[in-house]
């Protein structure tokens, strides 16, 4: 592909990874562009984006968003830019018959649909969004292994692994250790758990990302939606998995071969190389997101504490069971994140919800994208009568 213009499908393009792919993209004007762009309820920068890249097409969550910012690019006399909206209108951006390479970073499973129809589509993907492979990650990556389509993780963790990879064979690999920063509560004692603000939850001490990743991060939720994720991308057991906390968030992740080496991944604490890696791989363009060797003094691996983070137990479980036990752990998540924001419920009140709903979950193994979605919204039901 050196030297050939690959033209971006952003799903998510209002997010945080989202308007990092399209830094990427005005800084490598040689080699990617915008085909089209979607985003969900912020019309005020999907307008600006629409003006300044003038995607083909443009997607909005709701027909009364993408009929407002249609008028919006009517009366700034902007031709040429389609829009669209709903789950038609996310799929149509990634399906684009001129969309080369589709970025997947709309939060939650909103973004499932539009994924799955770029693989089958035979699009590339790079993939931030974590919540649809945890949630349908076999079919996912099956359709992807029979289509030849390649899905490059964007998730920092992910992609380090997918780099220390490729200096082995798969057989070879013992252990993925996922790193974690701790998120803000690493040191907190327990007795003060129940006090936890939303405020302070969002502020995460080394990243900067959307809310609710923020606050997954906070309960190590994050981390246990990505042990799933490392399960289906790189096809190996929960117990292949292993977190290790590492408060400089300087080593990304690493990979433990049977031989005894392990390799890890170092970079500055920046989306954008992970983002720059999978959209340019197989090559490794030059970047100024160098990393200063020389500043580095120190870096801390400790244990995870199961008993603080108890989302990270259960993450496992979930892991282990697969199917609607990883569907309803993402889903339950989801509700009780937006329920403790809207304080609702305390922040312990994340763990015990997502338990619940573990523990009425029926065993199934679905199949398809639509009974993926409908165990999704049966999980949600129960954490919102749970919730309330
Ligand atoms: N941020 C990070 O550093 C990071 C790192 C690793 C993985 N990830 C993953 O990447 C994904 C995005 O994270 P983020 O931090 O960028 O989140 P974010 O800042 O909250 O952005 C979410 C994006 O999804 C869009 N969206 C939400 N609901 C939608 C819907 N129904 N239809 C279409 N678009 C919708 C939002 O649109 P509007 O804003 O227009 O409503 C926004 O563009 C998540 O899965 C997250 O776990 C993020």
């Amino acid at each position: 592909m050196a030297g050939t213009l690959k033209r971006l499908a952003i799903l998510g393009s209002t997010g945080t990874i989202g308007q990092s792919t399209l830094s990427i993209v005005e800084q490598f004007p040689e080699r990617y562009s915008v085909a089209s762009l979607a985003a969900g309820r912020n019309v005020d920068e999907a307008f600006a984006q629409a003006v300044r890249w003038r995607p083909r097409l443009i997607s909005m969550a709701t027909e009364d968003l993408a009929g407002e910012l249609a008028g919006r690019l009517r009366d700034a006399g902007v031709s040429g830019v389609d829009v669209a909206h709903g789950t038609e209108g996310t799929v149509a951006c990634s399906t684009h018959a001129e969309a080369d390479f589709v970025v997947s970073a709309i939060v939650g499973v909103a973004g499932l649909e539009a994924t799955h129809a770029a693989i089958l589509a035979g699009k590339p993907v790079g993939l931030a969004n974590k919540e649809c492979m945890v949630a349908a990650g076999e079919i996912l990556t099956r359709a992807a292994r029979e289509r030849n389509v390649p899905i490059l993780p964007i998730d920092s963790e992910h992609n380090a692994v997918h780099q220390c990879m490729r200096v082995g064979a798969h057989a070879e690999v013992k252990t993925i250790w996922l790193t974690a920063s701790g998120g803000p509560f690493r040191q907190l004692p327990l007795e003060q758990f129940a006090g936890i603000t939303p405020e302070q939850a969002l502020k995460h001490p080394t990243w900067v990302m959307g809310r609710r990743i923020t606050i997954d991060s906070a309960t190590m939720l994050n981390k246990g939606l990505e042990i799933i994720e490392a399960c289906r991308l790189f096809d190996v057991l929960p117990s292949q998995v292993r977190v290790t906390v590492h408060p400089q968030s300087t080593v990304h992740s690493l990979v433990e071969f049977v031989d005894g080496s392990i390799l890890a991944q170092i970079s500055v604490t920046d989306m954008r190389l992970p983002i720059l890696y999978a959209l340019a791989y197989p090559e490794r363009p030059a970047s100024t997101l160098t990393f200063d060797l020389a500043a580095l003094r120190r870096l801390d691996f400790e244990q995870p504490d199961f008993e603080r983070f108890p989302c990270l137990r259960l993450a496992y479980e979930a892991a282990e069971m697969g199917g609607a036990h990883a569907i309803a752990l993402n889903a339950a998540d989801e509700v009780a994140v937006e329920a403790f924001l809207e304080r609702r419920i305390p922040f312990p009140g994340i763990a015990r919800t997502i338990e619940a709903v573990l523990a009425s979950t029926p065993e199934a193994h679905p199949a398809t994208i639509p009974e993926v979605l409908a165990a999704d919204q049966l999980a949600r039901q129960m954490a919102r009568q749970i919730v309330a």
